[in-house]
């Protein structure tokens, strides 16, 4: 086997968070379509707009159905926010300098709201900062005249309405919901991978961090409306899905079915069409052995696991409130790396905790050694306002923290580099992904999410999964080339 994982060591240092511009023309629900019809006949033309996207997964998600409402409102999509009567930011507040990146966009527009398109242009922030300042940026951008948080977007169509009607100031704050976004269009980025949102919000606590007070509790989708969703993307052409949660195995089926998350994910992968399945965040806790034994008896279910373990010491895990200890979880490392399949292992790691220190350091390097992840994703400690880690004592200074995350991302590069130079001549199934600029030239993903640059002089396999054979790395990926057969 040899498979590989996308080494994601050059988002290290920015966090993980570049921002991406959803900016692409409009696609509908169907690949190749520009406008569903429905949006066409039915709705009047409402002005354009444009949606940046910052931070995580689930944001690129959640602006895809955003997208996807202002499109079926018969609004249209533009490049630039200059052309867009409707500016949206979707926002990310994990770190203080994802939230910061909204307020330098935002002062762009402090002497140059204007008009755009015939109408008088707008400004919305949605997501993460949105619910986590509220009124607040009305006061800090009174240009702004949309606030809303992601559990309100299930309301976003009303919201949209009042915003058309001329109401200067209008607020999604609610967080408080059982309730889940669900949207008829999505307008999805990628013509072959989808993701789908199977648990939104989360009722972990740990001490760090903002997202339970800017996404909520936690609430699953019914496993049908899941399903559902599945069948009618592989019936249009998507092959790979990604089911996507702040803590996805948390997922409890609200329906009367109880499906659990490992049965879900091999009902997923028996969809007619679909070939790999996908899921993240996992925590921990609620990581268990069917989920392992799904994807050894599943080929379609991905091998890879990313399992954010934080830190390496017991003592940092109990003070951010982690529910698990190191030796806890390397039992779960244990049961993953006991699959019959070989399963790739990724992880997020904070440095810098309050109190944490020189030896709660050398644990997580320790730990680094010891599970030998095949990606780590790590963050200097950035407090978040409400949390409780933000009053805690012992902060730990700015370049303490610079040194020990140079130090982990040096000792992870090294485990990495000797873990790609073993796969030689091992074969992988990529998924195409696209063209690369040079000549014959492809990129793609693993099952086990490494990213593959191969060659090929077979012109037609984009969106297509291809045997290649790997001949050399870099630092973050795999070179191959595209071979005959498995
Ligand atoms: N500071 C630094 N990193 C954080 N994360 C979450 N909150 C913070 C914070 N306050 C990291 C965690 C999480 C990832 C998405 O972001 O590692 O798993
Ligand atoms: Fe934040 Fe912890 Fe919930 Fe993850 S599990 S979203 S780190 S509170």
């Amino acid at each position: 086997m040899g498979d590989g994982i996308h080494i994601p060591l050059e988002s290290l240092q920015n966090g993980g968070n570049s921002p991406r511009a959803v900016s692409k023309p409009a696609q509908s629900e169907t690949p190749g379509a520009s406008q569903p019809r429905s949006a066409q006949e039915s709705v009047a033309q409402h002005g354009t707009f444009f949606l940046e996207t910052f931070g995580c997964q689930m944001n690129e998600h959640d602006s895809e159905k955003v997208a996807g409402v202002l499109l079926a409102r018969g609004y249209r999509q533009v490049e630039t926010p200059e052309a867009a009567s409707l500016v949206l930011y979707n926002t990310c507040s994990i770190r203080e300098k994802a939230a910061q990146k909204l307020f330098s966009r935002l002062g762009v527009y402090r002497d140059t709201l204007g008009k755009a398109d015939g109408q008088p242009q707008k400004i919305g922030v949605l997501g993460c900062v949105a619910q986590q300042e509220g009124q607040a940026i009305f006061s800090r951008a009174p240009w702004v005249s949309l606030v809303c948080g992601s559990a309100s977007y299930r309301n976003l169509p009303q919201l949209l309405a009042r915003l058309e009607s001329g109401e200067e100031r209008v607020t999604g704050l609610d967080n408080d919901t059982d309730e889940t976004f669900e949207t008829e269009l999505t307008r999805r980025d990628n013509p072959w991978r989808a993701y789908i949102t199977i648990i939104e919000g989360c009722d972990k606590s740990c001490a760090y961090c903002v997202v339970p007070f800017t996404r909520g509790p936690e609430r699953s989708r019914d496993s049908a409306l899941v399903l559902a969703e599945l069948r009618g993307l592989a019936e249009r052409g998507y092959s790979e899905v990604q089911f996507l949660g702040q803590t996805v195995n948390s997922y409890a089926d609200p329906s009367p079915r109880k499906m659990r998350f490992s049965e879900l994910l091999v009902e997923a992968g028996q969809v007619p069409g679909i070939r790999r399945v996908r899921f993240t965040t996992s925590h921990p806790r609620d990581f268990t052995p069917d989920i392992v034994e799904a994807i050894d008896a599943h080929a379609a279910i991905c091998n890879h696991v990313h399992l954010p373990v934080q830190s390496g010491s017991s003592r940092v895990l109990r003070a951010m409130q982690r529910t698990y200890s190191r030796e806890e979880y390397l039992e779960k490392i244990a049961l993953i790396r006991g699959a019959k399949r070989k399963v790739a292992v990724t992880t997020d790691i904070i440095v810098g905790f309050p109190g944490e220190t020189e030896e709660d350091f050398q644990q997580t390097l320790g730990l680094l050694e010891e599970v030998k992840y095949e990606g780590v994703f790590s963050f200097k400690y950035s407090p978040r306002p409400n949390t409780p880690a933000a009053s805690m004592p012992d902060a730990i200074p700015e370049e303490e923290k610079s040194r020990r995350l140079a130090t982990l991302l040096e000792k992870q590069r090294a485990i990495q580099t000797v873990a790609l130079g073993k796969l030689q001549n091992d074969m992988v199934e990529v998924h195409v992904d696209g063209k690369a600029k040079k000549e014959n030239h492809w990129y793609g993903h693993s099952s086990c999410n490494r990213v593959v640059n191969f060659s090929s002089s077979d012109g037609g396999i984009l969106g297509r999964y291809v045997p290649v054979r790997i001949s050399g790395c870099t630092p973050n990926s795999l070179l191959g080339e595209h071979a005959a057969a498995l």
